[in-house]
């Protein structure tokens, strides 16, 4: 089968396609063939150890793990003797998580993974864009506490945990707000956005004390500069990982009214099942910017590692072929 690996970390140019063999299941395991996968912020970050936290998580020299892709679409092809929620044929969708190996023509994976059955309506190669960004957004919004009838600022609207971002908080009733640069205002309204703030226009402090819910998917705002938007007892929620919110973050039990979270993505099958139904309601969707090869592997870093995707981008597998 084909993989796509990097053996020392580095720009694009280390990655590598190259043959492997297909893997065998264990007694509680699933052979998937992968028919799509996505290129997130997470396979750049990896692939180049930035943050230097990845090098104490995945190798200090070199990747243990030498195989990126956190999420996927695909089938499975046969399973270990002990399985018993899946079966040869079921098209399955879901996140690796921190084992990555996704960019790869065939995994294998726990029956326990957080997967999940790609029936019905829902069925389709964008369904490898969804895990990571919609769990993401989901998370973080319901660590802020979002209710219907909330105003919700969502900084980075038009990126893969943005845009979800903003689906699922009209989902629950709220008022939106999203913030991306010109060329996506159309986009962001599109996904749902009631208003939308061209950053390359204006500036955020404009709007004083408007917001319940301030989410920050870039990674460019402080609760200081944050603290002037947000109702008297409003959230701020941010997926960047940094010292400065870890520390507002632990001052939440002293300061009255605004909370601060940050962290990581506590992924789990509750949450994939909840974006399920979203997507079987028609209340969510994937905003696709492109589908690359595996050929194209080093383009697609390029792109995301540019910081500007527009939603998400598909590296396509083993789409339109079958089985081992
Ligand atoms: N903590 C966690 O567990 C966790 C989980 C998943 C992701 N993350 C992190 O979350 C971040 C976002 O991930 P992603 O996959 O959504 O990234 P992405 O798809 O690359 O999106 C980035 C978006 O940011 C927008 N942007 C860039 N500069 C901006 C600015 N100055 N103001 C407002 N928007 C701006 C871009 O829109 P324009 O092109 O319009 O500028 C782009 O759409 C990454 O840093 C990722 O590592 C964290």
């Amino acid at each position: 089968m084909k993989s796509i690996i990097y053996d020392t970390y580095g720009s694009p140019d280390v990655l590598k396609l190259i043959k492997t063999s297909i893997p065998k299941p264990d007694r509680n395991e699933l052979l998937i063939k992968v028919i799509s996968s996505s290129v997130t912020a997470a396979d750049w970050h990896l692939r180049k150890a930035d943050p230097i936290m990845v090098r104490f998580m995945n190798g200090l020299l070199t990747p243990k793990k030498k195989v990126l892709g956190q999420e996927f679409y695909g089938e499975i092809v046969e399973t270990g003797r002990s399985v018993t929620r899946f079966k040869p044929g079921d098209k399955i969708f879901g996140s690796t998580g921190l084992k990555t190996g996704a960019h790869s023509e065939y995994i294998v994976m726990s029956e326990d993974s957080v997967i999940s059955k790609a029936d019905g309506n829902i069925e389709n190669e964008s369904l490898a864009a969804i895990p990571i960004g919609g769990m993401t957004s989901l998370f973080f919004l319901k660590q802020g506490g979002l209710k219907k009838g909330d105003r919700v600022l969502i900084n980075g609207a038009s990126g893969s945990v943005g845009s979800y971002a903003v689906q699922i908080a009209k989902a629950y009733g709220a008022s939106v707000t999203g913030v991306c640069s010109t060329r996506n205002v159309k986009l962001v309204r599109e996904i749902g956005a009631d208003q939308v703030i061209d950053y390359k226009k204006e500036r955020l402090d404009n709007h004083p004390h408007s917001y319940d819910i301030v989410f920050d998917t870039v990674g460019n705002l402080s609760y200081k500069s944050v603290k002037p938007l947000l109702s008297s007892d409003g959230h701020f929620i941010s997926t960047a990982f940094n010292l400065g919110l870890m520390q507002a973050m632990m001052m939440n039990t002293f300061r009255k009214g605004h909370k601060v979270y940050t962290g990581v993505t506590k992924e789990s099958r509750e949450l994939l099942d909840e974006i399920k139904n979203l997507l079987k309601s028609k209340k969510l969707k994937a905003v696709i910017e492109r589908t690359y090869s595996m050929e194209e592997i080093k383009e697609a870093h390029i792109h995301a590692e540019s910081g500007h995707k527009q939603g998400n981008i598909i590296l396509a597998i083993q789409g339109g072929t079958t089985h081992v």
